[in-house]
C-alpha cells in the first residue's frame, strides 16, 4: 500500500484520478488544494476518509509541501491554474501557480527523495496545421503559444532539469483535451451542456473549425496511474485516445443529444491566438505500458457527460453566473 500526495485533487482531472485509485489500488491519498475557483470541495464529498484527507493549501507555500511530501511515497502533480481564456485576461497567477508551485513541489522531493508525476498538456508542443495528418510525439520540439501553455512548458522543463541535475525520480505526461464528470463550467463541453441545460445558446468561438483531439477523464486518470506504477523515472508519455474533432462537430453533437436544432448556437468572438489543432500519438503509452483506453466511443462518453451534468445542477450551478459574466465581459 502506498501513500500518494494528490496536488489539485479537487479540480476536474484531479478528482477524477483519486476516485479512480480508490476504486483500483489499496492506496491511501493526501489531497492538497488551495480550493482556488476552480477547485470544488464538494467534488470530493462521500470519499472514505479512511483513505482521503483533504489540505486546503498551496502549492507554492513550501514549508507546507515540505511537510506532505516527508508523508508521502509518491507526488501526482495536478495543480495548476488551466484555462486558456482567464490566462489570456490575468497570467499572473499561471505564473505562480505553475511555475513556482510546482518548483516549491520539485525542491521537497529532491530533499525527501519521493517520485514525482508531472501532469501537463499537450499545448506545450503548439500547434498542428488543419489540414495537416501531423500528431504530436514525446520527442517533439516544445513550443506553446498562450501564457497557459508557455507556463506548463516551462514547468515541465523544471521537471526535466530536477530529474537531470538531482536525480529526482519523475515523469511526465502530456494529455489532450479531457472530457467527463466534475469538469468546471467554464470549459468547453461543460459551458455548451449547461447553456442548453438552463435554456441558453451554446457559444461557439470564431470559425468552430479548430480541433480537439477528446479523451475521457477515466481513461486520463488510468493512464497516469500506469505511469506512475510502470513508466520509467525520466521519461515522457503522451495520453490520447483518437478523438480528433472539430469544436463545430462537438456543438452539434451535444445539440443532437440534447434534443435542440443544429443551429441552435452563437457564434461569438475568437480567442486571440487561437490554437488550430491538438492530436495526439499515444504509440509509447500503448506499446511500453500497455495502456488502452476504455472509452472509445466519443458519442457514448458525451451522453453520459450530458446526463451526468443534468443530474448535478448543485455542483454546476453556483459557479454558472460568475462564469458567463466574465465571458460576456469579452464578447463570448
Ligand atoms: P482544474 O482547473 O479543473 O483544477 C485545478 C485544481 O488545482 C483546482 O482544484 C484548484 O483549486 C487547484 N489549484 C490551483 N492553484 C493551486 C495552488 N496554487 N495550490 C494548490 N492547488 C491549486 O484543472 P484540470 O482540468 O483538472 O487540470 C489538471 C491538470 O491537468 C493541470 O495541470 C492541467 O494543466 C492538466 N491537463 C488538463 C487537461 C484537460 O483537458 N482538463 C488536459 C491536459 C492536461
Ligand atoms: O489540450 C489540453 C488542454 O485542453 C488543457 O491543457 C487545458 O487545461 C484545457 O483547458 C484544454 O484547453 P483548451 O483551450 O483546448 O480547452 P477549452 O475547453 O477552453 O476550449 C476547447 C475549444 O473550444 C477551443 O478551441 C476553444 C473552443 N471554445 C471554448 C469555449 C469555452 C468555444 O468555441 N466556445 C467556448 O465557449
Amino acid at each position: 500500500m502506498a501513500r500518494l500526495l494528490v496536488t489539485g485533487g479537487a479540480g476536474f482531472l484531479g478528482v477524477n484520478f483519486v476516485r479512480h485509485v480508490l476504486a483500483s489500488t489499496d492506496h491511501r491519498i493526501a489531497v492538497l488544494d488551495k480550493l482556488t475557483y476552480a477547485g470544488n470541495r464538494a467534488s470530493l464529498e462521500g470519499l472514505p476518509e479512511s483513505r482521503v484527507t483533504f489540505v486546503e493549501g498551496d502549492i507554492a507555500d513550501a514549508l507546507l509541501v515540505d511537510a506532505l511530501v516527508g508523508d508521502a511515497d509518491a507526488v501526482v502533480h495536478f495543480a495548476a491554474e488551466t484555462h486558456n481564456d482567464h490566462a489570456l485576461a490575468e497570467p499572473a497567477p499561471f505564473v505562480r501557480t505553475n511555475l513556482v508551485g510546482t518548483f516549491t513541489l520539485l525542491e521537497a522531493v529532491r530533499a525527501h527523495g519521493v517520485r514525482f508525476h508531472q501532469v501537463s498538456t499537450d499545448e506545450v508542443y503548439g500547434d498542428l496545421a488543419l489540414e495537416s495528418s501531423d500528431r504530436f510525439h514525446e520527442g517533439d520540439a516544445f513550443s506553446p503559444s498562450s501564457p497557459y501553455s508557455a507556463t506548463k512548458a516551462g514547468a515541465d522543463l523544471l521537471v526535466h532539469a530536477w530529474v537531470r541535475s538531482y536525480g529526482v525520480h519523475a515523469t511526465v505526461s502530456h494529455c489532450s483535451n479531457s472530457y467527463g464528470p466534475y469538469q468546471h463550467v467554464e470549459k468547453f463541453i461543460p459551458r455548451q451542456i449547461t447553456q442548453v441545460l438552463r435554456g441558453d445558446r451554446p457559444r461557439l468561438y470564431g470559425s468552430g473549425e479548430q480541433v480537439r483531439d477528446w479523451i475521457h477523464a477515466e481513461d486520463h486518470s488510468s493512464a497516469v496511474l500506469a505511469i506512475l506504477e510502470r513508466g520509467t523515472p525520466g521519461e515522457t508519455y503522451l495520453i490520447g485516445a483518437d478523438g480528433e474533432r472539430s469544436n463545430l462537430e462537438v456543438v452539434r453533437l451535444i445539440l443532437e443529444l440534447m434534443g435542440q436544432p443544429q443551429d441552435a448556437f452563437d457564434r461569438v468572438a475568437d480567442r486571440p491566438g487561437h490554437d488550430a489543432r491538438y492530436a495526439i500519438d499515444s504509440t509509447k503509452l500503448r506499446a511500453e505500458l500497455g495502456w488502452e483506453p476504455v472509452h472509445r466511443d466519443f458519442e457514448a462518453g458525451l451522453a453520459a457527460t450530458i446526463a451526468w451534468y443534468r443530474e448535478n445542477e448543485d455542483w454546476w450551478a453556483p459557479a454558472k453566473n460568475a462564469t458567463e459574466a466574465f465571458y460576456a465581459a469579452r464578447g463570448q
